[in-house]
């Protein structure tokens, strides 16, 4: 086999009761498996129990993956050609440096990238140094429903676009995506400037990391595009991602009503209702097959040295905007792009009591 792969975090087999962790690592271990040209060399988490449930589900039982408990040792002993780090994101910026150090020659990280604007662009620079490949998981970017919005935009049935919209729970974890997705229908189209306000009224963290109770976040790409992202309570836009043009609009995700939802319509020019094409497939939240598409272009990527869909540099610009919209709360005031900061606006206000005092969510 052609690369040597390593995972660092392991996570949990099934998602028990109780328990928060996805268990991404597992979905990143089939797509490996699923290339034909990987073979799961070493394991590396500070659970032994959740590295050998892993081993028994995904190794070779002729060649099973040598367990870690340290992941330094494990870089420095395996020396993996690829790593996937699924730890969660204050553990990503650390771990990915230290397998650019290593020599790895592709590291694909979970996402969200990292808890600081500093932390994400120091990982990055870290893989430009060493020649390391380093892709990020906003495995949307393979997902029917998604793809078939941009393919749609991109035929021209909305006319020009105007205006991008999205809802979810917070920006950092899940707003990660939806700033990537943007990104995507709109061909990396570098953002000019963000306008955002956030509030933290009772703590609220995921994946250990605190994010905000609600937001909303404005932002202008350079041709004149407007972007919204709407996080919270209250900030239903009656689908996941809206993508509004000059003769007509894309939903994608829609609301149906009793809680049905639909993985894409549109009505576009001479249409009177909408219309719910045939995408290709349905797969609304379940991420395996993306994710698994986007380890084979990453491992497709490496041998022909192209840049992969799921690139860092790509990932950076969707983080850019997490913290641009932070930082525009923080200055009241707009943000003009490249961001100029290093820490998480978030996590300062918190720290220095400007946010967080406490309130209710209705
Ligand atoms: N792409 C997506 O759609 C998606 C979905 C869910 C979660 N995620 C992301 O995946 C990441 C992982 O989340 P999860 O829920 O899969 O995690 P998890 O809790 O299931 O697993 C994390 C593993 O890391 C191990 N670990 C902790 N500290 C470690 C260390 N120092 N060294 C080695 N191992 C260590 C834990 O023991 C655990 O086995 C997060 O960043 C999360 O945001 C992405």
């Amino acid at each position: 086999m052609p690369y040597r792969v390593a995972i660092i975090g392991c996570g949990r087999p099934i998602r028990t009761e109780g328990a928060t962790g996805f268990g991404q690592s597992h979905l990143h271990a089939r797509g490996y498996a699923a290339s034909g040209k990987c073979e799961l060399v070493a394991l590396a988490d500070i659970s032994q129990a959740n590295a050998e449930a892993f081993a028994a589900e995904h190794g070779d039982p002729a060649h099973p993956p040598a367990i870690y408990l340290d992941y330094q040792q494990m870089l420095a002993e395996v020396k993996p050609d690829i790593v996937s780090i699924c730890t969660w994101p204050h553990l990503h910026a650390p771990m990915t440096i230290a397998c650019a150090e290593a020599g790895v020659r592709a590291v694909h990280c979970e996402k969200p990238m990292a808890p600081t604007w500093g932390e994400a662009r120091r990982m990055a620079d870290a893989c430009v140094q060493s020649g390391t490949q380093l892709t990020f998981n906003h495995q949307r970017r393979f997902e029917a429903p998604f793809r078939a919005a941009k393919r749609l935009l991109h035929e021209g049935v909305i006319g020009s676009l105007q205006r991008l919209e999205g809802t979810c729970s917070n920006l950092f974890d899940w707003g990660t995506h939806w700033f990537d997705m943007f990104e995507f229908y709109h061909d990396e189209t570098p953002v000019r400037w963000v306008l955002a306000q956030i509030d933290y009224r009772v703590e609220n963290k995921v994946f250990g990391v605190p994010v905000e109770t609600q937001a909303v976040s404005l932002f202008q790409y350079e041709d004149g595009v407007l972007g919204q992202l709407l996080t919270g309570p209250d900030s239903s836009i009656g689908c996941a991602n809206r993508l509004l043009g000059s003769e007509g609009s894309i939903e994608v995700q829609p609301r149906l009503g009793e809680g049905r939802r639909a993985p894409l319509r549109l009505r576009g020019k001479g249409d009177d209702d909408w219309v719910y094409p045939d995408v290709g497939g349905d797969r609304l939240s379940g991420p395996t097959e993306g994710v698994s598409q986007g380890i084979l272009d990453l491992i497709d990527a490496l041998e022909h040295g192209r840049e992969p869909e799921l690139s860092a540099a790509r990932a950076l610009r969707a983080t850019e905007l997490i913290f641009a919209s932070y930082e525009s709360s923080r200055r009241r005031g707009r943000v003009d792009l490249p961001l100029m900061i290093d820490d998480s606006p978030l996590l300062a206000m918190l720290e220095g009591g400007e946010i967080g005092r406490g309130g209710r969510v209705d």
